[in-house]
């Protein structure tokens, strides 16, 4: 008798079961093959190869300079480690805000060259016409609303957004509008606890928090910033499961020590 049992994969579809049977959805970002192996391997539900690659990658101040051919690589890295989890890939900043067709070809090239499951791209109302092009491909969309960090100019500053009632409604609208359109999920990006909770419970899809409260479907954190690798990045939504910063460094230096002492290598590791 064979004991082979395929891996089940997740799917849109398993996620919005998820939600309906009030199951949290973890997510978390990846961005190379390794990391996206152990994350893949660990069971979590979503990878999300954010444009956040332009920061904690490439060491760029904001997520604006990264190219699609850049998240295309990215992405392929991952999506050759993952036998599970499902596969996101954002639209970076430019690939997508000029018209319809040019984010369509965008998000085709992700699908295409990289293998993704499905892209994620900032905005509501202003972009609504591109994620419905995107939709008619058959290709299935995230939506980003709350702090949109490719819009940074615009804000001005990371603090949390939709704190007024003004922008709160706009929020809301738009989160209905990118599921009327037909998005299987919506992150949102800090915002009041109270608002994230009002829209999940107001729309039928998937709401993935960050800097959101516990009220909504699911969580995401940046990979780097969770395991302490960034010692610098502290805001109150980020809980750290590790200090690597630390632990990295001191076997850097150890390595060092080790190479000037002449222990490395020893004896039994050499021919
Ligand atoms: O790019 C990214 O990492 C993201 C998450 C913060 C949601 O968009």
């Amino acid at each position: 008798m064979s004991t082979y049992q395929p891996v089940k994969k997740v799917t849109t579809h398993t996620l919005q079961e998820m939600k309906n049977r009030k199951e949290k959805i973890s997510m978390l970002t990846g961005y190379d093959f390794s990391m996206a192996r152990i994350i893949d391997e660990a069971g979590v539900d979503v990878i999300l190869v954010g444009d956040s690659a332009s920061n904690v990658m490439a060491g760029h101040e904001t997520t604006l300079p990264i190219t699609l051919e850049q998240m295309i690589y990215h992405a392929g890295s991952v999506v050759r480690a993952v036998s599970r989890s499902l596969v996101v890939v954002d639209l970076p900043f430019g690939s997508y805000q000029g018209n319809s067709k040019e984010a369509l070809s965008s998000a085709i090239r992700i699908m295409k060259e990289a293998g993704a499951h499905a892209v994620k791209m900032e905005g509501g109302s202003e972009i609504i016409e591109s994620v419905k092009r995107i939709l008619t491909a058959g290709i299935p969309v995230m939506g980003h609303l709350g702090l949109t960090p490719q819009s940074i100019y615009k804000f001005g500053t990371y603090v949390v957004r939709a704190k007024e009632e003004e922008e709160a409604a706009q929020l809301m609208s738009d989160a209905k509008l990118l599921e009327e359109a037909g998005c299987f999920s919506i992150v949102l990006e800090k915002i009041p606890a109270n608002l994230a909770t009002k829209v999940a419970e107001t729309v039928q899809i998937p709401i993935i928090g960050i800097g959101a409260g516990h009220g909504v479907d699911g969580q995401v954190l940046v990979v780097h910033d969770m395991l302490g690798i960034n010692n610098e990045f502290n805001p109150r939504f980020l809980r750290k499961y590790n200090n690597l910063h630390e632990q990295m460094l001191n076997s850097f230096k150890q390595y060092i020590s080790d190479v000037k002492a002449v222990d490395f290598p020893n004896e039994t590791e050499q021919y």
